[in-house]
């Protein structure tokens, strides 16, 4: 990985930019399963990230849990390029992952998951302390759960979802990622963890959650950010673009007129035209933030359904 200087010039998200992906890259073999990837996330500021299948949003989620190193490309947290060898950097540089499967143990319960691995030795907490923190932490979340002393295995989906979003929280973490927080979950369950995800969000996180549904990413996200085929398809905000803008771009229903018309733009339209090289300086993107990341300057008005 390449580290090089931060680009002052980038336009911020919405406030202060606390994690900044420059042209990630990662293959597996003959597979590019990220190509040239740009992405900001802003401190307060949720940011979906959305695409088919095989778009890539997993491998996205574990370049940043220190899972995957990117083969090129530049990692910029809190103002500076760092490199994520492992999930222990990434939790101590305070990037937080709530995997899909959630990790946790059904069998302990909600205080021992919250604390599991995360005693602080040598200082190690006492239970009756550890049983306060939890109930700070969930207090904090407006968590529903009765009580902190039962197993996982008799929670609902939408609290062990909390459970796991809590604990992620104990590290005092400046970004959370939430791989498809939603998916298991039924109406009520959902909503529960929306509220869930706005409450971090007010205590000032960012948050970058991996999301199918539109619904979802409609309700809680401030941005959506598309890939397809493992590279940038559009930078959306949530308050003007429609679903029908987003499924289109996560389709590649984006292909024709506007990526062709990028690409021109971009002045190079033999390349493919999504997320190579930056917009021109004058192009437009869904945000009306000139230069910001985007399918090369797609304006939310110029995707065709
Ligand atoms: N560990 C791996 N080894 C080989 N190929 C992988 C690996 N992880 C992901 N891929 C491939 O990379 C591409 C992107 O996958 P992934 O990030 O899981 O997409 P998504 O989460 O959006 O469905 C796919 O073609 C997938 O088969
Ligand atoms: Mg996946």
């Amino acid at each position: 990985m390449t580290t090089m200087a931060v680009d002052a010039t980038r336009p911020l998200a919405t406030g202060r930019t606390v994690l900044r992906l420059d042209g990630i890259s990662k293959s597996f073999g003959a597979v590019a399963a990220l190509t040239d990837i740009n992405l900001d996330v802003a401190a307060g500021e949720v940011v979906a990230v959305v695409g088919d299948n095989g778009a890539g949003k997993s491998t996205l989620v574990k370049v940043l849990a220190g899972v995957h190193a990117p083969d090129s490309g530049t990692i910029v947290f809190d103002g500076r390029p760092v490199e994520i060898p492992d999930p222990g950097t990434a939790i101590s540089l305070g990037i937080a992952t709530v995997f899909q499967d959630l990790a946790l143990c059904e069998n302990l319960d909600v205080v021992e998951n919250l604390f599991l691995g995360q005693e602080l030795s040598p200082y190690r907490l006492d239970e009756v302390e550890m049983e306060k923190r939890s109930w700070g932490l969930l207090k904090q979340l407006s968590a529903r759960i009765a009580t902190v002393r039962v197993p996982i295995a008799s929670l609902s989906g939408g609290q062990r979802q909390t459970v796991a979003i809590a604990r992620s929280l104990l590290g005092d973490p400046k970004i959370i990622i939430l791989d498809e927080p939603t998916a298991a979950l039924g109406v009520a369950q959902t909503a529960e963890v929306l509220d869930l995800i706005e409450r971090v969000r007010e205590r000032g996180l960012g948050v970058v959650m991996i999301s199918h549904n539109m619904e979802d990413v409609r309700a809680v996200a401030d941005r959506v950010v598309v890939l397809r085929l493992g590279r940038n398809n559009g930078v959306f905000d949530v308050e003007t673009v429609s679903s029908d803008q987003i499924v289109a771009a996560i389709t590649g229903a984006t292909d024709n007129v506007v990526s062709r018309r990028a690409a021109r733009r971009a002045g190079h339209s033999d390349t493919v035209p999504a997320s190579s090289g930056p917009p021109a300086p004058d192009a437009p993107d869904a945000l009306g933030t000139p230069g910001a990341t985007s399918a090369a300057g797609v304006s939310t008005h110029e995707v065709s359904t």
